[in-house]
């Protein structure tokens, strides 16, 4: 298997990050060479900015420089992650081509002095991008110092150009087939927006007022396929030269909203990067969202976690610095969740240019600086955990994330300005993250049954086929919780009539919402049971399920806010209010109870992190990592890899590597 293969090819897990040579000089390049021999890096990313040496101009590549880093790097042991370097064309390009410049949605075309300006669509941007993935591939594709290839960086630039208008209409042809079925899509009897000609549709632009919600949600579709797309011509080219594996890293937060499900299923490796957004036990919390989402795009496999900061945390408009302990600590965390190494943005941290102030392993200070050492002392524990190759997470646990339900709600005109898709899936595995149990992601449509427990965040839209599977799991003895305003719209955006969720959903759930409640920005409802609540309520009736508790006040008083419905051989569950995050975490508490699931490793107080990788041949490793400011007694002691030694306890603030079989 590919991956098998990039760790078999470093004999280890993966330590280093982006290296951008071109940025200094020889001198520089010779120091490189020991300081990441003493950081014990074994792969650097190159290329992912070069475009404008690679091809000086339209059609003439010059590869010498980049012959003399590779074979630099093959001697010094590190091997390579070659970039495609499309996510930043030339400024030559832009002005050779300016309809491949990207278009806001309020008309204005952008301009190049930055990176990222291209348009997906343009069929120049395509062309150029195609031509130089396969003239890298001629030249590289079999270069010993090459382990993986790295098509383009981060896709994320959306372009509402008349290219992107007419690959949409392209697009929407082949998805429904005639204007009638359009129209009846997207609900073009209201407002007057029937189209009676292909040619009058567009993608959604800048408007007056609400954009119509099933454009927006086909527009959301169709530009994840036209990104995957892109990512495809590339790889195939690549593929067409090259028998090492291909990634593309992908950007988890809200950043990059594309169908990750489906850039799991044509990557080779997944790869990801990461930049926590809150310090502290926060931070840790986030890093593990982001590892458990890249292990569930890649189907559970083996990832990489291909960009991290060294010492930068995004908080609100600043870079924040690392506490220290951090880089080994978050680099941990990715390896605990199935990540096959730690890499950096980037290797020396520029002089000049738009990202001068970004974290690198080597700062503006040089390798006598606290951020090298630790970045020393990290690379150093990553090479001891060699054994960890190939090994992969279990979990019994899973919160269910669909990209559909995620570009839904993002419409305009929903009830309440506060419904956020991502920050309600990130609050439930927080709950379940505080709660000590290793968390899957899981899509609404797959078969969900080696899941004890699976928590439905934000489920706005449901396919029928969806809502059956999630019945059936309920049916064959599974617990599901379902949380407010889901199972509303249909696949094509449509209300569901009769009451919410969706009809199947709703018979395993046994309950029927008839109305969405939101509450007032600093309303506050208490529950029968003694919880609070904030942001939205529902009125909803029970049909077969047992109230656990209900709204006390107002026009709901009495009626149910949490339900519970045995259903064949399992239960479903309904909340409908935002619980307080006590409130939160004692439900799930309890839903883990019901349910039977326990955490990988049991027995830790709560702030100890635990996460165990498996390998196939029974082996199994312990990783733990203590937020808590005192030392945390184990349960067992045992051999720990980072120290070689045995242990009894987890120190303050520290992290162990177990062998436990
Ligand atoms: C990543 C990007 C890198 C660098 C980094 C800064 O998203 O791939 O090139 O810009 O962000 O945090």
């Amino acid at each position: 298997m590919d991956l098998q293969r990039l760790t078999d090819r470093l004999g280890g897990l993966a330590y280093g990050g982006d290296y951008n040579p071109e940025q200094w000089d020889a001198q520089v390049w010779k120091e490189d060479d020991e300081l990441m021999r003493r950081a014990r890096v074994n792969l650097a990313t190159v290329g992912v900015f070069s475009w404008a040496l690679m091809e000086p101009e339209e059609g003439r590549y010059d590869f010498e420089w980049l012959d003399a880093h590779l074979d630099r790097l093959h001697a010094a042991g590190v091997a390579v992650d070659l970039a495609t370097p499309t996510a930043s064309p030339p400024p030559w390009f832009s002005l050779a081509h300016p309809d491949a410049l990207p278009v806001r949605p309020d008309g204005a075309r952008l301009t190049h002095g930055s990176r990222d300006t291209y348009c997906l669509t343009a069929p120049a941007y395509r062309r150029a991008a195609r031509r130089i993935a396969a003239a890298l591939a001629e030249r590289y594709g079999d270069h010993p110092a090459l382990a993986l290839w790295h098509v383009h960086n981060e896709y994320v630039t959306l372009c509402l150009c008349d290219h992107t208008a007419a690959a949409f209409r392209v697009w929407l042809r082949a998805r429904h087939g005639s204007l009638d079925a359009l129209n009846d899509a997207w609900g073009t009897a209201f407002w007057s927006q029937r189209y009676t000609a292909w040619e009058q549709i567009l993608p959604p632009r800048a408007t007056q007022w609400h954009r119509n919600p099933g454009q927006a949600l086909d527009f959301s579709r169709f530009w994840s396929d036209e990104t995957l797309a892109a990512f495809r011509d590339q790889r195939d080219e690549i593929r067409a030269r090259s028998d090492r594996p291909v990634t593309t890293n992908l950007m988890l937060p809200g950043y990059q909203n594309l169908d990750l499900w489906a850039f799991g299923r044509e990557v080779d490796l997944v790869s990801v990067d990461h930049y926590p957004t809150a310090p502290g036990v926060d931070a840790a919390a986030h890093a593990a969202f982001d590892a458990d989402r890249a292990r569930s795009f890649a189907g559970g496999a083996p990832w990489l976690l291909m960009e991290s900061g060294t010492n930068t945390v995004y908080e609100r408009g600043r870079i924040l610095a690392k506490e220290p302990g951090d880089i080994l600590r978050h680099s941990l965390t990715h390896i605990a969740r199935g990540s096959e190494g730690a890499l950096f943005f980037q290797w020396r941290q520029s002089r000049a240019g738009a990202e001068q102030w970004h974290s690198a392993m080597i700062p503006h200070a040089g390798p006598d600086s606290r951020t090298f050492r630790e970045v020393t002392a990290t690379g150093e524990a990553v090479a001891r955990l060699g054994e960890l190759a190939g090994s992969t997470v279990r979990a019994e646990v899973a919160v269910l994330h669909d990209s559909d339900a995620w570009w839904a709600m993002a419409a305009e005109g929903l009830p309440s300005s506060e419904l956020d898709y991502a920050g309600a899936l990130r609050r439930a595995h927080r709950a379940l993250w505080d709660a000590g149990v290793t968390v899957d992601f899981a899509h609404p449509g797959q078969d969900l049954s080696r899941y004890r427990l699976v928590v439905a965040p934000a489920l706005f839209l449901l396919s029928d086929v969806n809502a059956h599977n999630l019945g059936r799991y309920v049916a064959d003895g599974g617990t599901l919780l379902v949380q407010h305003f889901s199972g509303v719209v249909d696949e094509r955006h449509h209300a569901r009539l009769g009451g919410y969720p969706a009809a199947p959903l709703r018979e395993a759930l046994g309950i029927r919402v008839e109305e969405c409640r939101p509450l007032r920005q600093d309303e506050r409802v208490t529950l029968s049971d003694g919880s609070t609540a904030t942001s939205w309520s529902e009125s909803l009736r029970t049909e077969g399920a047992e109230a656990l508790a209900a709204y006390t006040h107002g026009m709901l008083a009495d009626s149910p806010a949490l339900t519970r419905h045995g259903f064949g051989a399992g239960h479903g569950w309904y909340l409908s209010t935002r619980l307080d995050d006590a409130a939160y975490a004692a439900l799930v508490e309890r839903l883990l109870t019901e349910a039977g699931t326990a955490p990988d490793l049991p027995g830790l107080p709560p702030g100890v992190e635990a996460v165990t990788r498996h390998a196939p041949d029974g082996r199994a490793w312990h990783l733990l990592l203590n937020h808590r400011p005192e030392a945390v007694p184990l349960p067992q002691p045992g051999h720990d890899l980072l120290t070689g030694t045995t242990l009894g306890e987890l120190p303050p603030d520290g992290c162990a590597v177990l062998r436990a079989r």
